[in-house]
């Protein structure tokens, strides 16, 4: 396995949707939606609330109004949440812990998106000019869940909205309630590609696909990472000793090494395996992207502050 050359073909791969040119399109479009707004929501991944950042989000917002959404937020470790909505506070920026799945933060968003536009509102109300909505608009990479978010604040239950980059649509508006009108296509942004590690967080997650990136690999990094920062996690889900974990850190190996035991004591577990009893490292390293992504392995943070 060697990370390095797979993760730099598979960032190639997905930069062909975002092309420059495709980015400055983008940018454009975005920037004339944003003459419509007075609030932009940013949506992030809570796992990877940096990684799932589009890189020149500051230069494309300026100076508009932002509410941060840190989404996914039942799937993230609850103290790293604490810790990431005082981190953006401490940096000025209004953030709010959502989770679109079951609606949970939602209400909080409405409110702080009221507060954060209340002194504009007094203006208003001073020239008498009373009853003026406050227009949104929703932006984000793609699968940091733009499209549930917006489902959840206009109660749908369906409808997806298109992800492919560029796609010029009619903008419509939709009531969220009295005072909130929302554009009903998000901006979709480009992620960030440079990094190994950004790279890795976003196929984690599942942002960068897995036809692009092998799973294999990324599987088999995400348990490395696991077995440093969440091995209760990995202990309790495949019913692993931590006792066993430790003793196989504790061996003189490399330490690819030992998360290849590790790995494929999982797959024994898990009855993954090939013919001659060896283990099937694709199938298990499978099993564990497929149980972090669906939340089996708990609640896990890769991005600390
Ligand atoms: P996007 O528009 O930004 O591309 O994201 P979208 O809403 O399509 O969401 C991407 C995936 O993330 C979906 O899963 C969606 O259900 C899931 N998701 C969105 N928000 C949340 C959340 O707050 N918590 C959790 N746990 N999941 C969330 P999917 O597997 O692609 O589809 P499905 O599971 O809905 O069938």
């Amino acid at each position: 396995m060697n990370s390095k050359d797979n993760n730099k073909e598979g960032f190639s791969k997905v930069s062909i949707s975002w092309y420059p040119g495709h980015m400055a399109k983008t940018r454009r479009q975005i920037s004339e939606d944003l003459k419509l707004v007075d609030i932009v929501i940013e949506i992030l991944d809570a796992r990877i609330p940096l990684s799932s950042r589009n890189p020149d989000i500051n230069k494309i917002v300026a100076n508009k109004k932002r509410l941060l959404v840190l989404n996914k937020s039942d799937l993230a470790d609850e103290k790293q949440n604490v810790k990431w909505i005082k981190y953006f506070k401490d940096n000025n920026i209004e953030a709010v812990l959502v989770d679109s799945k079951s609606g949970k933060g939602i209400n909080e968003s409405l409110s702080k998106i009221k507060s954060i536009y209340s002194d504009e509102q007094s203006k208003f109300d001073n020239k008498g000019r009373v009853g003026k909505s406050i227009r949104i608009m929703v932006i984000g990479i793609p699968n940091v869940g733009k499209s549930s978010y917006i489902n959840r604040l206009t109660k749908k239950t369906s409808a997806k909205v298109g992800n492919k980059p560029g796609v010029t649509t009619q903008k419509q508006w939709i009531k969220v309630d009295d005072t909130i009108e929302l554009m009903d296509t998000p901006g979709v942004l480009w992620p960030k590609f440079e990094s190994e590690e950004v790279g890795l967080n976003l196929s984690y997650t599942g942002t960068i696909k897995d036809d692009v990136i092998e799973p294999i690999e990324v599987g088999f990094q995400l348990l490395k990472k696991l077995c440093t920062s969440y091995r209760k996690n990995i202990c309790e889900r495949y019913k692993l000793e931590e006792e066993y974990i430790n003793y196989v850190f504790d061996k003189d190996l490399e330490e690819n090494e030992k998360v290849l035991e590790i790995m494929h004591e999982i797959g024994r577990k898990r009855g993954a395996l090939i013919s001659g009893g060896n283990i099937n490292e694709e199938k298990t390293a499978q099993i564990i992207l497929d149980d972090f992504r669906s939340g089996n392995l708990g609640r896990i943070t890769l991005e600390t502050i």
